[in-house]
């Protein structure tokens, strides 16, 4: 029988105890073994999320049966197919969704959750890629169900899934409004093809979203922030506008809200966190994003905005940076021997 001590190691970023940054640290843990329908992958590059964050503080703890090991993103080459895993072989370069384990020489993704990283694509680059525009594309696609000639309206637009979200409305056809901390930011949003922003600090976006839709509003609001955006949200939705929450960054609880307004405008209000979806949806999702942006990105319409890439030695001041709020797109680990 094969005691504990026997099992093969691997180096992690692990939580010494539940805090701030300071509290990484590289250590030792058991590497994990596949299931059959599963994929070993020697990481390269993991994406750093601001979920990371909260669980390093002990503040999100990963879903049941998830990896303790932080890191919800990544990008490796396949060491050991699961017996199942008949489309995929060792060496294959992968990308994709994990449910946590991705600060770690070694991670196991479900095959049906691993998509092909386009050739031109460092794996810096694909790290950057799973988490962020898969949300995006979540809350735009099958939640907001943008359309061509739509207009959106994207806040914290020069986060990492802000950038993804920007590009691929572009991509749907939509028009993109932003708004941002910064006008380096609201700069960099309108590159990658918003046409109207707004830094949020200096100025109130409805005033200048009014302008911007002659009057009628934007079809869609993708929110992170919450509370502070709240009632001008609702003044800036159209007529069957939909409103997604994915982030609560700036205060989740609202005072008096008066249903009437649901009505008057017929709007929709929803949310969604992707970690805690079950696995077939995940894959779904992943099938869905794979057949619309694989070739984007191979065609290089879309691109990953990647703001800093730290080694996994310096986790703790990439963590740090990211709370800073400086980034522009994606913070990125790479993971080495
Ligand atoms: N629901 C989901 O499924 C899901 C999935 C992934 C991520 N998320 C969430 O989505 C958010 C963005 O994630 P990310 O990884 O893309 O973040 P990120 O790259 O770290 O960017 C976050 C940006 O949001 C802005 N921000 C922070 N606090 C704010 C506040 N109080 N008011 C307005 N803007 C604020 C900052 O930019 P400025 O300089 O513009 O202020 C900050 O740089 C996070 O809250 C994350 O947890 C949700």
């Amino acid at each position: 029988m094969t005691g504990l001590k026997d099992q093969p190691l691997m180096k992690a970023v692990l939580i010494s105890q539940p805090g701030e940054a300071d509290k990484l640290r590289l250590g030792k843990v058991p590497k994990p073994v596949p299931a059959s329908e599963e994929l070993l992958v020697k990481v390269k590059a993991a994406g750093i999320n601001r979920a990371d964050i909260l669980q390093r503080r002990g503040l999100y703890p990963p879903p049941a049966g998830a990896s303790q090991i932080l890191g919800l993103e990544i990008a490796g080459v396949v060491e050991d197919p699961g017996h199942s895993c008949i489309n995929w072989k060792r060496g294959d370069r992968i990308m994709g969704l994990l449910a946590g384990g991705g600060y770690a020489q070694y991670a196991v993704i479900n095959q049906q959750l691993a998509m092909p990283i386009p050739v031109q694509l460092s794996f810096e680059e694909a790290a950057a890629i799973p988490e962020a525009f898969l949300t995006a594309f979540q809350a735009l696609v099958q939640l907001g169900r943008l359309q061509a000639g739509q207009t959106v309206l994207i806040h914290a637009g020069g986060s990492g899934v802000g950038t993804a979200a920007i590009q691929l409305s572009r991509e749907i056809g939509a028009r993109v409004i932003i708004t941002a901390g910064s006008d380096q930011k609201v700069q960099r949003c309108r590159s990658l093809g918003a046409i109207e922003g707004i830094n949020y600090r200096t100025s109130e976006f409805p005033e200048v979203i009014m302008k911007a839709t002659d009057g009628k509003g934007v079809n869609l609001i993708l929110d992170f922030v919450g509370k502070p955006f709240w009632e001008n949200n609702l003044s800036v939705l159209a007529e069957d506008g939909k409103l997604v929450i994915l982030a609560t960054m700036g205060g989740s609880e609202i005072g008096n809200f008066d249903l009437r307004t649901l009505m008057k405008k017929r709007m929709t209000i929803t949310g969604s966190t992707l970690r805690n979806r079950t696995l077939e949806y995940k894959i779904n999702l992943t099938r869905e994003f794979a057949q619309f942006a694989l070739p984007l990105f191979q065609e290089k319409k879309l691109v990953a905005i990647i703001d800093k890439v730290f080694t996994w030695e310096a986790a703790a001041e990439a963590h740090r940076y990211m709370e800073q709020n400086l980034n522009f797109g994606k913070i990125v680990l790479t993971i080495s021997d």
